[in-house]
This record gives structure tokens, sequence and C-alpha cells, in this order.
């Protein structure tokens, strides 16, 4: 059998280009060698695009830019008979084809669709959800309107946009119709970046300041009371496997960027400390979302059930979620019996169906 090329794209300009260099790491290290020649193409933070054939710890620490030796110039060319690929050599560009490609990427320019509207064009097939459900995932604002729409429990929230926000109303709109604490997010980031949980209205606008450096568009939540968080994997695109949920005990006081990637107190545990009846209502509402959503390949589903009522309410889909060998989403699948490297492949084959 002749092997298929698999571009492996990373970094990107993202808020969450770190765990983007992380993630590519582990997938680089177990794509089945038999079945695929995989190459890296990476995106700087300023979103130059460079094939990288150097040492992979480098990609890991994020300093595989920096390894003159090893980069060239080359980007996914939108020109379908291409198929795949243009790269810089000493007198031109050399066409590099491609089978499929694996946007490892995380957050903006990779998980919201823009990416696949790329890839779309060029006529590559790829890893993951398309343009609608990638944008539609990304944007909280619109996935919270379109779940609740199904019937889908969502939190109660509330929309602002940089150019019309008058603080004090949304202030005052706050108190009368969530109550404190509250949480302030910008509409598209992710890793929770720009986030903070705000306990009363004197706090509001410093929190809404912030979430609109990351965003024209904010919201804010009301809080869950005494959070259990949970989270599914959901792999598929007509049937679906889904793994978990699995349980997140954040280090700090909800799950930050700090908490999720450098404060090893947050703990996680792959079955989900609840009850059998209410871990299969979770499984079936991720199911349920993931195709009102148009989800295809893999998608993780984050849950946030009251500690208090046991509500059970969808926080949000990641299309994209982090995929280290220790991050939730590969851990989940790999509970259900399956290997990392296997779910590389089940993902690169559900890409080209
Ligand atoms: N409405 C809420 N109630 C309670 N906790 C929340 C709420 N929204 C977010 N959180 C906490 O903040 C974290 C990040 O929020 P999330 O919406 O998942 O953003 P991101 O897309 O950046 O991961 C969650 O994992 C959870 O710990
Ligand atoms: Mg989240």
């Amino acid at each position: 059998m002749e092997k298929k090329t698999v571009a492996l794209l990373f970094g990107g300009v993202s808020s969450e280009y770190d765990v983007s260099c992380m993630s590519v790491s582990s997938v680089w290290e177990n794509v089945d060698r038999e079945k695929y020649e995989p190459v890296l193409i990476g995106i700087t933070r300023e979103g130059e695009w460079l094939l990288y054939d150097g040492d992979i710890e480098k990609v890991r620490k994020g300093e595989w830019d920096k390894d003159s030796r090893h980069i060239k110039r080359a980007f996914i060319c939108p020109d379908r008979s291409v198929h795949g690929a243009m790269v810089e050599n000493e007198s031109g560009w050399d066409i590099l084809q491609i089978d499929v490609v694996y946007p490892v990427l995380h957050g903006k320019n990779g998980e919201d669709g823009t990416m696949q509207g790329l890839l779309e064009i060029a006529g590559l097939p790829y890893v993951g959800c398309k343009v609608l459900a990638s944008a539609a995932c990304m944007d909280k604002d619109v996935c919270h309107t379109l779940l609740e729409g199904a019937g889908i429990a969502q939190v109660k929230w509330l929309t602002y946009y940089k150019e019309a926000v008058d603080f004090e109303a949304a202030a005052k709109e706050t108190d009368e119709k969530l109550g404190w604490p509250v949480f302030v997010k910008p509409a598209n980031a992710g890793s929770s970046v720009g986030i903070t949980k705000v306990k009363s209205a004197e706090m509001l606008k410093e929190a809404m300041e912030l979430a609109f450096e990351h965003d024209v568009k904010i919201i804010i939540e009301e809080a869950v009371q005494s959070p259990i968080e949970v989270e599914c994997a959901v792999l598929g695109n007509e049937e679906l496997l889904v793994g978990g949920p699995g349980e997140i005990v954040p280090a700090d006081e909800f799950y930050s960027y700090d908490a999720k990637y450098y404060n090893d107190e947050s703990e996680t545990f792959l079955n989900a400390r609840i009850p059998d009846e209410m871990a299969e209502e979770i499984r079936e509402t991720a199911k349920r979302a993931y195709k009102i959503l148009g989800c295809k390949g893999l998608t993780r589903v984050d849950f946030l059930v009251n500690g208090e009522t046991g509500k059970i309410i969808l926080n949000e889909p990641n299309t994209l979620p982090g995929f280290t060998n220790i991050s939730m989403y590969p851990k989940l699948i790999m509970n259900t019996g399956m290997t990392y490297a296997q779910l590389i492949d089940k993902l690169l084959e559900l890409a080209c169906e």
C-alpha cells in the first residue's frame, strides 16, 4: 500500500499556540508510519507558514521556528490542482502533495472554521469538524443560542458588543437578570484566556474590558453553583463513540489557564464521580449536541453539573481539544480500549471518508 502524506498543522495566530505545540508533538510521535508519511507545517505566532523537519522536542518547547537549518517557507495552496503545499527552494517553489491534513490547532485561526475554509477551498480532506460546526462551536454566544433552541440546557447569559457597550447599564442588567457571581468571557477565545469570575458589580467593568481585549463580543454568564465539571470525548462521523464523562477538579477557583496547564494540583478522574444514570444522560446529551451542531471526526463536550440541584448544563463543545497523550480527550477515548495511536489512525480514516 502506498503511504499517504499527512500534513500536521500546528502553532497558529492564537492564544493557544503553546498548547498546539505540545499537542502536535504527541500526534507526531504516534502517527502510524506504515500507513502515513507525516510532515510538520508550523504557523508562527505572527502567521508565517514554515515546513519543519527538525527535532520534535523543539516543537514541544516552542523553539522550532528559530531552527533555521530545518525550516523552509511553505503554505497550503488554495489552488486545487496543487493538492497540497508550496515549499520554497533556492530558486523558486516546489509542490508538496498532501493526501490529508490534521490541523492540530487550538482556538482562533485553527479551530474556528477559518482554517477549515482554506482546506475546503484547497480540496484537501482534513481531520475534524467542517466550517460551520467549527465556527458555531467556537462562538459561545452562537453556540448557547443554537443549543438552547434545541432544548439542551444552557446557563443564563447576556451578550455585549464593544462598540455599543454601556458598563453601568450592563452592571444593572447583570444584577437583575443573572445575580452574582458571574463569569465574563470573550465570545471567541479558549483555554480560559480573558475569563474572569466576578463577584460584585464593582468588579464587572474591569472584567468586561479584559474580555474585550480578546474579542469585540463578550458574554456574561450566571455562575453554576458548586459546579462539578465533567467532559465527554465524542468520536465519529455517523456512528459515534463516546468516552467519559471524566471529571476535572481545578486547583484554582475555576479552571483558569494556570489551573489547566501549570498547576499540577488540578485533578482529573477518568470516571466522573457521579451516579451512573447521570453519566448516561450526559453521554446522550453530548451525542445529541454533536449531531445538532453538525460535528465530524471529534469534539470534546464539556458540562457543568450544579452540585446543589444536580441540573446538567452543557458548558461548551471543543472541536479541536487539547491532544497531548495526557490530555482529557485522548485519555477518555483510551479508557474505552483504544490506544492513542489507534485514535489518530481512526481520525485520519474518518477525515478521508
Ligand atoms: N457559568 C459558569 N459557572 C461556573 N463555572 C464556570 C462557568 N463558566 C465557566 N466556568 C469555569 O471557567 C472555566 C473556563 O470556561 P469555559 O467556558 O470552559 O472557557 P474556555 O473556552 O476558555 O475553556 C470552566 O472550565 C469552568 O471552570
Ligand atoms: Mg472550557
